[in-house]
Parts: C-alpha cells; sequence; structure tokens
C-alpha cells in the first residue's frame, strides 16, 4: 500500500542510486513542489543537492527573506539570489501580458543559467515536476496552458546537458502534501495558496516598476494576513490584490485624491481549472478595505473581484 512513509523510503533509496556522487541543481521557488522535491533530494544526497531561490522582485511582501531562512533552518544547501533590477529593467515599458511573462522567464533564464554555471561538474537538474504536469505536458493541453504560457522554474538551454531528476513526477497535489508533512516540512510552505511564477508581474495590470509593486505588496500583505487573522486562509484555494491601470477620484480630509484602485481576489478551486468567487464576508472585506485605504499611501479605492471561472481566469492577465 503507499503511504507517504514508504514513498519517502524508497525514493529517496531510488535517488541515491540513480544519482550517486553527482551534483543536482534544484530551483526552488518558494511553493510547495519545488521545496518537497529538494527536501527528498537533500535527504538522499545532503550537500550534494544545490538549490537556487531567485528574488524576481515580483514576490509577496518579504517572502524572499522568510521563505529562504525556512530553507536554511531545514539545512538545504541554498543560495539566495536577488535579481530583482534585472527583471524590473528588462520589464520597463512592457504591459502586454505575454510580452510580461516572456520577459520575465527570459531573466530567469538567464540568472538560473548563471547560477548555475557556479556549481562545478553538476550532472543533474532536480525539478518538483508532478502528476498533473506530466499529464498536462503529453496530452492536448489543458485552457490554462494554451490561454497563458506558463513559466515554471526549469526551462534550460539544451548545451547545459543536465540531466533531469524530478522525484514527485508520480503524485498528486494531495500526496505531495502528505510527503511534506512526513519530511517534516512547516504548514506554512505545505498549505501555502498556489502562487503564480511570474508573481506579482501579472497582478499589476499595464506596465510593471518597483513602485508599483511596493504598493501593491503592502496590499496584498494585508488582505493575506487578514484571511490568516480570520481564520479564513485555508477556506481559500488562492488569494491575492492586482493592481489596476486606472486612477479614480477620492477625498481624504478636506483633499480631492486622485489615486490608485486596486482589486482583491479570492476563489475556491480544486485544480484551477474552474474556479468559484468566495463569498467572503462583508464585515471582513470592510475591514480589508479600510485597512488598504488607510495605511497604504497611493491607494484610495478597494474592489472585490466577483467573477468565477470560466469565463473569467483567476489571473487578470
Ligand atoms: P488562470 O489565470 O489561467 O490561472 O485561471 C490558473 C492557475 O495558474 C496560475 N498561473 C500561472 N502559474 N505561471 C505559473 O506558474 C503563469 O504564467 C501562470 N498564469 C497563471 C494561477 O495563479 C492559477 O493558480
Amino acid at each position: 500500500d503507499w503511504t507517504p512513509e514508504s514513498f519517502v523510503d524508497s525514493t529517496v533509496r531510488e535517488l541515491k542510486e540513480k544519482v550517486g556522487d553527482d551534483k543536482v541543481i534544484l530551483g526552488l521557488s518558494g511553493g510547495v513542489d519545488s521545496s518537497v522535491a529538494a527536501v527528498l533530494l537533500h535527504k538522499a544526497i545532503g550537500e550534494n543537492l544545490h538549490c537556487i531561490f531567485v528574488d524576481n522582485g515580483l514576490l509577496r511582501k518579504d517572502e524572499f527573506s522568510s521563505v529562504l531562512e525556512s530553507y536554511k533552518g531545514m539545512g538545504l544547501n541554498v543560495k539566495g539570489v536577488n535579481a530583482a533590477e534585472e527583471f524590473y529593467k528588462e520589464l520597463e515599458g512592457v504591459s502586454e501580458p505575454e510580452a510580461k511573462r516572456k520577459a520575465i522567464g527570459k531573466v530567469f533564464v538567464d540568472v538560473f543559467e548563471r547560477e548555475s554555471k557556479l556549481v562545478e561538474n553538476a550532472k543533474w537538474l532536480g525539478q518538483g515536476t508532478i502528476y498533473p504536469d506530466v499529464i498536462e505536458s503529453v496530452s492536448v493541453k489543458g485552457p490554462s496552458a494554451t490561454i497563458k504560457s506558463h513559466h515554471n522554474v526549469g526551462g534550460l538551454p539544451d548545451y547545459m546537458k543536465l540531466q533531469v531528476v524530478e522525484p514527485l513526477n508520480t503524485l498528486f497535489k494531495d500526496e505531495v502534501r502528505a510527503v511534506g508533512h512526513t519530511l517534516g516540512i512547516d504548514d506554512a510552505i505545505l498549505k501555502r495558496h498556489p502562487f503564480p511564477g511570474p508573481g506579482l508581474g501579472i497582478r499589476i495590470l499595464g506596465d510593471v516598476t518597483a513602485e508599483k509593486v511596493a504598493i501593491l505588496q503592502e496590499v496584498d500583505h494585508i488582505f493575506i494576513q487578514g484571511l490568516k487573522d480570520h481564520g479564513l486562509y485555508n477556506d481559500v484555494w488562492q488569494a491575492g490584490a492586482i493592481f489596476l491601470p486606472v486612477q479614480s477620484v477620492g477625498v481624504m480630509g478636506d483633499e480631492r485624491t486622485y489615486e490608485n484602485v486596486v482589486a482583491l481576489r479570492a476563489v475556491g478551486s480544486l485544480d484551477g481549472m474552474t474556479a468559484d468567487w468566495i463569498h467572503l464576508p462583508y464585515e471582513f472585506l470592510a475591514e480589508i478595505s479600510n485597512n488598504i485605504i488607510n495605511r497604504v499611501k497611493g491607494v484610495n479605492r478597494v474592489v472585490y473581484d466577483i467573477s468565477s471561472k470560466p469565463p473569467a481566469t483567476i489571473e487578470w492577465e
């Protein structure tokens, strides 16, 4: 019978046999899959696993430092690479959604490739690919794959000639979580909402600037922390905030303001293919809206997205 314990035992044994004394490179994203893959590989080959965690400047507030710390706490051999400026530079003046994804994907590959070369004699590329990813790439692509190009960790140029090792490629998401739990990985990582590879880059409609990222990080943090404080976080499949490319008139004290609008989105889903907007309590939405407008400079209006997928997608871009 399949149990997470037996999976861990047999996989660690197989990985030792397969990889031997070779070095493996793995890109961590902060998400469930890459984290579980890393801890499994680390259990099998220890310091020969070289993890790379790239800050693309489009992560949630404080996410890079806090996730990096928790990876180090798990004993992973991980290098954090702050590449925010490189990403912002490539994104300058780019506002079309697919062009943004391409720009972000390109810089990621550049940075990852550069960092990988610093690991001498690496033979393998570790990846957190799970079973549904395998299915999606061999069968007719699902709507989310064809409507939006998904850039995840990986996609290295051929000449690097690394062999790929994917210890999770037979598992479904709930099995990955169970394995992660058995490996002692924190719930803060295992129960984290899905977050797109291009991050806040596709939640800032129009062109992306460091200033907009900073505003959206604050807004998103108030929303997500609010969900956690009210015990709503685990009832929601995915949530986040979107920076809209419009300004609207408001009034603050005696002053007329003309500032930014943000949208909040929270959905329930099983696999992201379809999704329903969540009926968050009005009182909760009122509190979050007040906190955002009072605390985040540059935002004077908050709206809540009440669209389901289909026909709307989860992300706005
Ligand atoms: P949509 O917006 O297509 O999103 O309904 C479905 C799920 O996929 C995530 N998503 C992405 N993930 N790279 C990713 O790694 C992407 O470019 C991307 N676009 C959307 C989205 O957050 C949701 O969980």
